[in-house]
């Protein structure tokens, strides 16, 4: 039997909107309190004796991938989605779900056709059940948040993507345990694990992204950017950062990297020069082989509109898509298969 949550949506208007509940910060999703789900606890000082705790698996879920970027707007939430699509198409059929720990900035609702959908359901032993569409199991912050406003004839339909969340450090902290350690993966699936969550993190080095890699036992990590000058020498940071937290790096994509132009075909690179000399020397710099640019995907108009719309566009099929789509569709396959291949070859056993 599942059960529905009430009291949930109250516990999260209530800590929305106050800075100070006492003990809110201890369950900020309103999760009921009988789970033998209990989430890690982040040390409050610096490694005493034992260090940091050691990081955990996701229960039910076999491999993780996070999709970070050191700036927002450069397409990591595109990205993230359309990956999990195809890594769910690939031969292997994998089960592949999303997690949106983007806490202020949520989007995967929106981009997997989710908007506005019902809070989500507990299995009996307190957990979230994700969302699915498309074939592919979701969860987020935005479904457990509360629209911001009645719909009107201004805005018929309001949308918990709208809603701020006005939360200190220690809350969003506890929010982002719960939703990584307290979803079951493995509900409404007969009980098969996932094989790949794909972990659509915040843009840049903050507290989420720290405490994901510190927590999480985590299989392979994209970083998102896009060529121009100013991005790139942003990626320096999440680079160190990957590298500081022992995360398996397996590349950059490089978003918007050109536009094919559909009167003369030709590929047009936005930001001037020989990108592929500039790019190869940023590698080198940071000590890495070109090798390590898993993708260039072309900016191509109706990528965005497909996520405004919630379909992501890797489900569109060959024939529904013009030449530069297909461009895209190959290069983002292309990173699916390069980020299977690296999980698949990892030391780390199948589990
Ligand atoms: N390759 C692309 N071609 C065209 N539009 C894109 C592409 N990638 C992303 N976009 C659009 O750019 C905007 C930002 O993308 P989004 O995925 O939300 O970025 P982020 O998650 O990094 O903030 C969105 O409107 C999205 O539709
Ligand atoms: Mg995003």
């Amino acid at each position: 039997m599942l059960r529905s949550l009430p009291s949930l949506n109250r516990t999260i208007i209530r800590s929305l909107f106050t800075s100070s509940l006492p003990r809110s910060h201890e369950n900020p999703l309103g999760l009921p309190s009988n789970t033998s789900r209990v989430p890690p606890q982040i040390p409050r000082r610096g490694p005493v004796s034992g260090g940091l705790p050691p990081k955990r698996k996701i229960p039910n879920v076999k491999h993780v991938v996070l999709v970070s970027s050191c700036k927002g707007g450069v397409g990591k939430s595109t990205i993230a989605v359309n990956l999990a699509v195809c890594l769910s198409l690939l031969p292997q059929r994998l089960r592949v779900g999303i997690l949106d720990l983007d806490i202020f900035g949520p989007s995967i609702p929106t981009l997997m056709g989710l908007k506005g959908a019902e809070e989500p359901e507990l299995t009996e032993d307190g957990a979230l059940i994700p969302i699915t569409n498309h074939g592919i199991p979701t969860m987020s912050m935005a479904y457990l948040l509360p629209p911001l406003a009645q719909p009107s004839s201004h805005d018929p339909t309001p949308t918990n993507e709208d809603t701020p969340v006005v939360w200190r450090g220690l809350m969003v902290q506890k929010a982002v345990q719960q939703l990584l350690f307290q979803t079951d993966w493995s509900a409404r699936s007969a009980g098969s694990k996932l094989d790949v969550l794909v972990v659509d993190l915040p843009p840049g080095t903050g507290d989420i992204p720290l405490s994901v890699g510190q927590l999480v036992d985590v299989d392979s990590t994209l970083i998102i950017t896009t060529p121009d000058t100013l991005a790139l020498s942003d990626v320096r940071r999440g680079v160190a950062m990957f590298r500081k937290l022992n995360l398996p790096l397996t590349g950059l994509v490089i978003n918007n990297s050109y536009f094919i132009c559909p009167g003369c075909k030709e590929r047009h690179y936005l930001f001037g020069g020989n990108p592929k000399d500039e790019q190869n020397a940023f590698m080198k710099s940071m000590g890495m082989g070109g090798d390590k640019i898993v993708g260039e995907l072309p900016l191509v108009v109706d990528v965005g509109r497909g996520g405004e719309n919630g379909v992501p566009f890797a489900l569109l099929g060959r024939g529904a898509v013009e030449e530069p789509g297909e461009v895209w569709q190959t290069a983002m396959r292309n990173v699916a298969e390069r980020v299977w291949k690296e999980i698949a070859h990892s030391n780390a056993p199948v589990r």
